[in-house]
């Protein structure tokens, strides 16, 4: 298996940084396909902490790190990760390439993102307010300005101009009042952009050649299944494809090149914004779980809302991305308790459902059916071996195993990279490249 992507299995934050890290010494290149700053991707390891939002989590491993054009990109950002990571002793030298087609995010974009989340109220959806979505509206629209066209002064200046003019109407009917000239505009992005010029290049055609001699790529997927812009919650959903899919598009390689995904998967859901959550607890046990598992969010820092794992939504996400296998993470965080339900499926006005519907005013709506399964009451912590686990503890895991249809590859106890079970016996694992 020479190309491999990971990916997250329900609403994001389900530890996909960890479990890249732990990955990516085995592949030559690592490279993020989608999204772009709402990310967030905590590596650990020893007494050492990294946040991660744009660059791929590789990079820490001194990976070759690519950020591919289905990423939309914010200049800013990039250039404050790369002074941090370079602050705390990981220097990036040649190590990051990123690409000439990617959109750059411009201040229009996050103030669209907040007026529109104003104007919605209730219905807002509790974005990050990065300008995510409105960046991938203009790539849609096709007026984005291309991470390429940084460098041509001239049409530089005409296009971030006609997005001035035009977003600047649309921002003041908004009763947006204080909006940003074209000229502020190109005055920040001119020295942003000299500072990753040497980063930047057809990213797609390097992957292409790089794995046609042989190189190894993992791709890293950024938030979850269920805030897929096609498969998720809709409209409560992030604006790019989060599965197995966009990978191809994302990076501008084959679908064929993908030999196969490993999706992650936190042992109890999170949820963080608005938007149907079926399993979502609202009472002391929820506060529990964000409590014991510091569920807030890494590059907002908003409580994240926690729940029951839900089968329904991981066997839909292995089957979206054609996982062959999972990740568990957070295990430790339900060693306190006395039993743990999980969802196997839901209940929609009376009606047994295996699926989720397409509408969030159904999601909404459905009662989820729960099994419940003993708790271990005992600590998992910094465990390392699958046989060290308690015996309802290893029930626990093969229940999820069975629900959704896939084993698990290694299960995460900590969020340091030594607190990880490994099954070396899962064929995923003796299919991988080894590690260097
Ligand atoms: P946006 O991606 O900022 O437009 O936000 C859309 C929805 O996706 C909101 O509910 C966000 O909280 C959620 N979201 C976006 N990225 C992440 C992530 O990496 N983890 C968890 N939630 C996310």
């Amino acid at each position: 298996m020479k190309v491999v992507a990971v990916l997250g299995g329900q609403w994001g934050d389900e530890g996909k940084g960890k479990v890249v890290d732990l990955f990516a010494n085995r592949f030559d290149i690592v490279a993020r396909y989608h999204g772009g700053h709402n990310a967030g991707h905590t590596v650990k390891f020893g007494n050492r902490h990294f946040a991660l939002h744009l660059l791929p989590a590789g990079v820490v491993r001194g990976r070759m790190g690519v950020i591919g054009p289905g990423v939309v990109l914010d200049l800013d950002a990039l250039l404050k990760e790369i002074d941090e990571l370079e602050a705390a002793g990981v220097s990036i030298g040649e190590n990051l390439m990123i690409s000439d087609r990617a959109a750059v995010i411009l201040p229009y974009h996050r103030l669209l993102d907040a007026a529109r989340e104003r104007a919605a109220g209730d219905a807002k959806i509790g974005t990050t307010l990065r300008g995510i979505g409105p960046a991938y509206e203009s790539v849609a629209a096709r007026r984005a300005i291309r991470v390429a066209e940084l460098f041509r002064p001239a049409t530089l200046a005409a296009r971030v101009g006609a997005i001035a003019e035009e977003t600047g109407k649309l921002l003041q009917c908004m009763g947006e009042t204080t909006v940003p000239t074209a000229d502020d505009v190109i005055a920040n992005l001119g020295p942003c952009a000299e500072r990753i010029r040497g980063h930047v290049g057809d990213t797609g055609r390097y992957l292409r050649t790089r794995l046609k001699s042989g190189a190894t790529l993992l791709a890293e997927g950024a938030h979850g299944a269920m805030l897929d812009l096609t498969s998720g919650t809709y409209p409560f959903v992030t604006s790019s494809h989060c599965s197995a899919g966009a990978v191809a598009t994302g990076l501008e390689i084959a679908p064929g090149a993908l030999d196969a995904s490993l999706l992650v998967l936190k042992a109890y859901s999170t949820r963080v914004g608005a938007g149907p959550f079926p399993t979502e607890l609202r009472e002391d046990t929820g506060e529990y779980l964000r409590k014991r598992g510091n569920e807030y969010g890494t590059s907002t820092g908003r409580p994240r809302r926690t729940g029951w794992f839900d089968a329904v939504v991981a066997r839909t996400a292995v089957e979206l991305s054609g996982a062959s296998a999972v990740a568990i993470t957070k295990l430790d965080c339900l060693d306190e308790l006395d039993e743990i339900p999980i969802s196997l499926g839901y209940k929609l006005d009376g009606q047994p459902l295996s699926a989720l519907p397409a509408l969030a005013e159904d999601v909404a709506r459905l009662e989820p059916e729960y099994e419940k399964l003993p708790g271990w009451k005992t600590t998992t912590t910094g465990l390392t071996r699958y046989e060290q686990l308690p015996s309802a503890a290893q029930r626990y895991v093969r229940a999820l195993e069975d629900a959704v249809g896939a084993p698990a590859v290694l299960i995460s106890t900590g969020p340091r990279r030594e607190e990880t079970i490994w099954r070396p016996e899962t064929p995923f694992l003796t299919g991988l490249p080894p590690e260097s």
